[in-house]
């Protein structure tokens, strides 16, 4: 089976390694930069703009592409799915219309109100400054959320990254000439977690549970980033979430698929990725994702058991009931090197050198490949991912792993630690408490 696979960060180099370890697979990619990873799996690849549609359908006719997998948000915001389907190429990647669940937040939000999804918090969408001011008088502690696509820096929170209303006020209002819209939404105090799905427009196959740490820093602080590190546990469940709040969290999930066949006609066939907040008062939606997550991808595809053309096949031809979707019961810890300086002022252009991960896995993100030489570019570099029975044990490996790369990077060492694991469990105990 030809599938081209399109774009060539992290999270795709993981999709490029599932698709390479299923049986019938050749793998062709079309990406912006050469990663060297992904390049080596592959039987082909071109370097050009993820988001030109033309070079990908060019690309896909010349190498014959029977399926395609888009990884990255801005090729499915340009069309690329409606184009490749049109050339009749079936593509596992909502089409445009669908894909606003993550490419508008404004919409997103309006969508689940009127649908009814539970797990939507108090929010307002506000389009011009007196409208912000009315909601930062109303609302109190407020997240900001630009409507469009910020590559998941974008959205800022009182008392965390905004100190007071004002902050808040001018941080909105500047958003207002690029995305048109921000949502002002309450803010809620919990843990973060993430939960992905394969879907067929009408069945979800869900993947385990991973939380990611979006500040720069060790201890959650710093600016936000794409994401530093994740991790998962052997039973698909978080150490501060239970079977019932997973459960919740997939069920929230399907009744979006739902809603979106049912109510704009649009079946969602792709990756669903949902960023649940778990609260004292339950679980809540802080925002869809159209794609895989980006370091969640390189926790779960790993552990996908069933060959990925296998799953790929049946989204797209609308079968996935009938497939017995499986993941390991393994513990994964993600850990990424980033360069010195980012995310605010990052050393591009610097060697960077991968002598030996030993058994944890590499994945290559945002670097390129030139005359045998692996260089930085201005985000993240390489992502390592230990496996194991705890996630302990996993995190180990990935701290190993990491000796194995030199270059002017560095790393959040906290990430799946026993430490910070056990913060995380008694945040939401505290929290359940009160
Ligand atoms: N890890 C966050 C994202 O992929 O959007």
């Amino acid at each position: 089976m030809k599938v081209l696979l399109i774009g060539g960060g992290g999270r795709e180099h993981a999709i490029a390694d599932a698709i390479a370890r299923s049986p019938d697979a050749e793998l062709y990619c079309l990406m912006s930069r050469k990663n060297p990873g992904i390049a080596r799996l592959s039987s082909g690849f071109r370097i050009a703009s993820e988001t030109d549609v033309d070079a990908v359908r060019e690309y896909a006719q010349q190498c014959g592409a029977e399926y395609a997998v888009v990884g990255p948000e801005a090729p499915l915001a340009a069309g690329v799915v409606d184009a490749l389907e049109e050339e009749g190429v079936p593509t596992l990647g909502p089409r445009r219309a669908a894909a606003r669940i993550e490419t508008d937040k404004a919409w997103a939000r309006t969508f689940m109100r009127e649908a009814h999804i539970a797990g939507c918090p108090p929010h307002h969408i506000c389009t011009t400054p007196s409208e912000i001011r009315e909601v930062v008088e109303s609302l109190g502690d407020v997240a900001v959320k630009p409507a469009g696509l910020t590559g998941g820096k974008g959205v800022k929170v009182m008392g965390e990254h905004l100190s007071d209303a004002d902050e808040v006020y001018r941080y909105a209002v500047s958003l207002l000439p690029e995305h048109g819209a921000v949502v002002m939404e309450k803010r809620l105090v919990g843990e973060e977690f993430t939960v992905q799905a394969f879907c067929d427009g009408n069945t979800l196959a869900f993947s385990p549970a991973v939380q990611d740490h979006k500040r720069a820093y060790e201890g959650d602080v710093g600016p936000n980033t794409g994401g530093m590190g994740s991790y998962s546990d052997a039973d698909h469940l978080l150490p501060f979430l239970d079977r019932e709040e997973y459960e919740q969290a997939c069920s929230i999930m399907r009744d979006t698929i739902d809603a979106m066949r049912e109510r704009m006609g649009v079946p969602y066939v792709g990756i669903l990725y949902g960023q649940f907040i778990l609260t004292a008062e339950g679980v809540f939606v802080v925002e869809y994702n159209a794609r895989f997550g980006d370091p969640e991808a390189m926790n779960v595809l790993p552990l996908l058991r069933t060959p990925f053309t296998d799953v790929l096949a049946s989204c797209v031809e609308g079968r996935l009931s009938r497939l017995d979707v499986q993941f390991e019961h393994m513990a994964t810890v993600c850990k990424y090197v980033v360069p010195k300086g980012y995310p605010e002022s990052p050393l591009s252009d610097a060697p960077i050198e991968v002598a030996d991960v030993n058994d944890a896995l590499l994945f290559y993100s945002s670097v390129y490949e030139k005359e045998g030489v692996v260089y930085t570019t201005s985000s993240r570099a390489a992502a390592v991912v230990g496996i194991a029975h705890t996630i302990e044990e996993a995190e180990a490996k990935a701290e190993r792993a990491i000796l194995g790369i030199r270059g002017a990077l560095y790393h959040r060492r906290d990430i799946g630690t026993p430490e910070l694991i056990r913060r995380r469990v008694e945040h939401m105990r505290a929290l359940r408490g009160a």
